[in-house]
Formats: structure tokens, C-alpha cells, sequence
């Protein structure tokens, strides 16, 4: 009988618990769900709109940001000149046997690092490694080993096929060796078409990311804004990739949302830039409630067509650590390309030595459904608390879907009307919830599992002195305060 992990166990109860309480719902459930895409319940879209509301503040209360809202679907020349149309590709390998269908990269990342190590001799990497590093593959991670290997596939047209040969490479799904075909490059982004007719001349993309967006309006909005060089551009929205293995909920996905900040500065600005950016974003994390052990910072190897520099902010998901956030130094490849391509001028004055120059570019690049499943599995936890479970989603109260619950003790006696005024009266300000049904220990317990950081309870004491409890979700500690201080006791403690 086919076990599961514990983190599969753990992964398991977070989707169930996002799906049973309205967080997430698998799209087109009615119809058998659609691979890859996902749709945000009544709470998931309240804690996406907050993830999304606490970046954007970030960003744009700094001053020297500017927001824009590009459309998705953009002119076809602007994926050549970013090199989408070339280069967005994963080489992909299928499993005659099973059918099965892997990245390249994904094969050798789940390898162990013995199998990865048997691999390198037959690849004859050591040799590979002396043209290229000042490297011995000891002294590479087991990460830096699959990095490695995966970019001599890409660089080699027979390379896979021998390794298959040798009977090296086994299909993760029926382990069965000799099977997986040579690679092929698959394109990620999703086509469709302009008007009526459905001809190559019609052809546009769903964009893959949000950036392209920025790189193209960059004048538009240097002009209109009177932004001096350097200054950033963000955006938040929908961007699309056919994803070939979309796994693990909603952490590889066909449709997500990305939060992506350009910051334009002048060659040489840039690299203490990337630095300072890098350091920037990790303390976001931070801040709203990520904890400094769950994160790392893993410096990428292999570098995008783009970039000078590149890193990831990762977070240790159930399943190990995956990225959140990438932070790159585009330079000025991108804009550089969309002058060629467009025939349109990128370049600004400096004000100092007057000559013309095109700015280099330092990305940030953070996902917000990926961050949204990060908050989801960080803030999950299942607790004895005298005696009793409890399940609660230890959530920054800027995250939580709902702010305060208003529970009357008892039905009657007037308790009810109370408490239902006072959160028609909270509900003007903050996402509130009155709750009257069952003992008040469940209802509290509702409440922790969606992290609801704070339940006000209104009593016998209530009637005669205007006073309620207030109990914090996460130390379950209780204090007395006034009716009328209830507001601001809480929109005090729900702020970044
Ligand atoms: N403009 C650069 C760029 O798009 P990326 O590293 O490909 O960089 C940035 O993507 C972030 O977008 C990732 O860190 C991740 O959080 C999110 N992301 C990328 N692909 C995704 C997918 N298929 N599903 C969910 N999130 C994704």
C-alpha cells in the first residue's frame, strides 16, 4: 500500500483546510478541475488582496516607485526583443513507457546525491568543469551538481540520450530505465490570437511575466511621473506560462500573479543596488511574519539569458525549499532590445556629464500566489492546548483574511443585539464576523484555523459596564477593555 510522507501528510491538510474553509478551490471543480489553475474563496482572495496591498505600500511609500497596470496581452515583437520567443523554453523529456513528462532540470534536482555523482563521472564532468570553473565537482553542493548537469544537457545534443543509454537516468514515475526520450524545447508561453481570423499573422502571447510591461513603458512613465534616474516602476498582475509539471498546489501554476519592481539606475549603481534590493526584500519577508530560519538565499549559478546577476529568496515549503522571490541585474539588456526592435529611443540625459546613456535594470520579482501558499504553510500549525487540538494559521494580522470575530457568550439576554452592533460598527473599517453558534471555546477554535487574529466576546459583565474580553489568537490571552476602545485596540495591532 502506497504510503505518504509526513510532509505530503502536512501539505495534505493545508489544501484540505484551504479548500474546506474557503481560502482555495481547484478551477472548474464541477468539471474535473483544470491542471494548473486555481481559484481564491471568499478568505484566500481577502489574505491575497493584503499579501498584494502590503507589497504595493512597500514599494510605492518609499517615493521613489512608481505603479503601473500594463495590459496582458502585448505586441508579438516585444517576446522576440525580450528573447521569450527563443529562449522561454524548458527542455523536456518523455517516458515512452509511461508517458510521463519531466523538465530536464526537475529530473536531475530529485536525483540523490549518489545517483548524481555516477552520473558526473559518466558525463565526464570533471573535465567540463575545467573549461568553465576554477571548480572541482567535490567541491560542488548536491544543487550545484544538478545545476551543472542540466546546463551541459542543454548545451549538448547527444549528452541525454548516452546517459539513458548507460541506464543511468530511471523514469521517476515506473523506474523503469532506458526509457526517457532525448530532450526537446518546449515554449512555455500560452498563444492565442487577435480578431477573428486564427493565422500566424494574429498570433499574440499571454505574457509570462509582468516585466515586459515596465521595459516598454519605461519612457511613458520616466516622462509623465518626472522620476530622476534612479527610480523603480512596479506592477502587480496575472502572467502565464504552460508550465510542463504543474505540482505542489499552488506553488507551479499554468496562471498566477506576479509583484515585479524595475529599478532603473545608471551602470555601476548597479551591482550595489542588486545588493542593497536583495537585502531589501529579504527584510519584507521578515516583516510581515516570515521567520529568518525558513528562508534562505541561493545564489543562481546558471544565469538567465539577461541577467549579470541573480539570486532567489527561498522558503522551506513542506516539500523543501523553493523559490519565493527572484532578485535580478538585468542590465541594460531589455531595454537595449526594445531600442532595436522598436526603432524608439531608451536612452536618457545625465544631468551631470550631459551625454545619453540606457539605464541598467535591478529586478525584483516575487510571486504572489507562491507567497500567498508560503504565508499558508508557514502559519499552519496543529497544537495541544490543555488538553485540547487546536489547529491555528499563526498569520501577520495585516494577512489575515478576518480581522476580529464578535461573539456573544450566551443567546440571550441582550448579548446578541450587542454584539451585532458593535460589529456592524467594526465592519465599516475592518473585515469582521459575528458567530452565535455553538460553545464559545469552538467558535474561537474556527477562528484560529482561518487566523483570525482576535475574538471579542461580549458577556453578563457587558450589560452593566461596557466592557468585552478580547482574546489574541496566538497567546489565547485574554484582556478587558472597553466597548468603545475595541476599534482602536485592534486597527492599532493590524498594521505592518
Ligand atoms: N521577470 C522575472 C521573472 O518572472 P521568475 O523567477 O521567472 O522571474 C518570479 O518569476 C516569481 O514568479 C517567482 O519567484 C515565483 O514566485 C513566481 N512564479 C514563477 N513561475 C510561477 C508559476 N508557474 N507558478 C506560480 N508562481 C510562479
Amino acid at each position: 500500500m502506497a504510503t505518504t510522507s509526513p510532509s505530503q501528510q502536512l501539505l495534505e491538510k493545508i489544501v484540505s483546510l484551504a479548500k474546506r474553509r474557503g481560502f482555495i478551490f481547484q478551477s472548474s471543480e464541477i468539471y474535473g478541475g483544470l491542471n494548473g489553475c486555481w481559484d481564491y474563496g471568499p478568505l484566500g482572495v481577502e489574505m491575497l488582496r493584503n499579501l498584494k496591498e502590503a507589497w504595493w505600500r512597500a514599494m510605492i511609500s518609499r517615493g521613489d516607485i512608481e505603479g503601473l497596470d500594463a495590459s496582458i496581452l502585448m505586441h508579438p515583437r516585444v517576446w522576440e526583443a525580450s528573447g521569450h520567443v527563443q529562449n522561454f523554453s524548458d527542455p523536456m523529456v518523455d517516458c515512452r513507457e509511461c508517458k510521463s513528462r519531466y523538465r530536464v532540470d526537475h529530473l536531475f534536482s530529485e536525483m540523490s546525491e549518489k545517483r548524481l555523482k555516477a552520473i558526473s563521472k559518466a558525463a565526464n564532468l570533471e573535465s567540463a568543469l575545467s573549461h568553465t570553473l576554477v571548480m572541482e565537482s567535490k567541491d560542488l553542493t548536491k544543487e550545484q551538481l544538478a545545476e551543472v548537469l542540466t546546463s551541459m544537457v542543454e548545451k549538448s545534443s547527444t549528452l541525454f540520450a548516452e546517459l539513458v543509454a548507460k541506464e543511468l537516468i530511471a523514469c521517476p514515475n515506473c523506474g523503469r530505465v532506458g526509457m526517457l526520450t532525448e530532450p526537446r524545447n518546449f515554449n512555455l508561453m500560452f498563444e492565442t490570437y487577435i480578431g477573428p481570423v486564427k493565422d500566424a499573422a494574429n498570433a499574440v502571447y499571454l505574457r509570462p511575466e509582468t516585466a515586459q510591461g515596465i521595459f516598454v513603458n519605461f519612457m511613458n512613465v520616466w516622462q509623465s511621473a518626472r522620476q530622476k534616474i534612479p527610480f523603480g516602476i512596479c506592477q502587480i498582475g496575472k502572467s502565464f506560462r504552460n508550465e510542463i509539471n504543474t505540482k505542489n498546489f499552488l506553488f507551479r501554476t499554468r496562471e498566477f500573479e506576479q509583484m515585479e519592481m524595475q529599478f532603473f539606475c545608471k551602470r555601476g549603481m548597479d551591482e550595489h543596488l542588486f545588493e542593497s534590493w536583495r537585502e531589501t526584500r529579504w527584510n519584507w519577508w521578515l516583516a510581515l511574519g516570515m521567520p529568518e530560519h525558513k528562508l534562505r538565499f541561493h545564489p543562481h549559478e546558471k544565469l538567465a539569458h539577461y541577467a549579470k546577476a541573480a539570486g532567489d529568496i527561498e522558503f522551506e515549503f513542506p516539500f523543501g525549499f523553493g523559490e519565493i522571490e527572484g532578485i535580478h541585474n538585468r542590465t541594460d539588456f531589455d531595454l537595449t532590445r526594445h531600442q532595436e526592435f522598436s526603432g524608439k529611443s531608451m536612452q536618457v540625459l545625465d544631468d551631470e556629464t550631459k551625454e545619453k546613456y540606457t539605464p541598467y535594470v535591478i529586478e525584483t520579482a516575487a510571486g504572489a500566489s507562491r507567497g500567498f501558499m508560503a504565508f499558508l504553510c508557514n502559519g499552519y500549525k496543529e497544537e495541544t492546548v490543555n488538553g485540547e487540538q487546536r489547529t491555528v494559521l499563526r498569520l501577520h494580522p495585516f494577512l489575515a483574511p478576518i480581522k476580529v470575530a464578535v461573539l456573544p457568550l450566551v443567546n440571550k439576554d441582550g448579548m446578541p443585539e450587542l454584539a451585532q452592533s458593535l460589529e456592524r460598527d467594526l465592519r465599516k473599517t475592518m473585515r469582521s464576523f459575528y458567530d452565535d453558534s455553538g460553545a464559545v471555546g469552538r467558535r474561537y477554535r474556527r477562528m484560529d484555523e482561518i487566523g483570525t487574529p482576535f475574538a471579542v466576546t461580549i458577556d453578563s459583565d457587558t450589560l452593566h459596564d461596557q466592557t468585552v474580553t478580547i482574546r489574541e489568537r496566538d497567546s489565547m490571552q485574554q484582556v478587558r477593555i472597553a466597548m468603545g476602545q475595541v476599534k482602536s485596540y485592534i486597527a492599532e495591532r493590524i498594521t505592518l
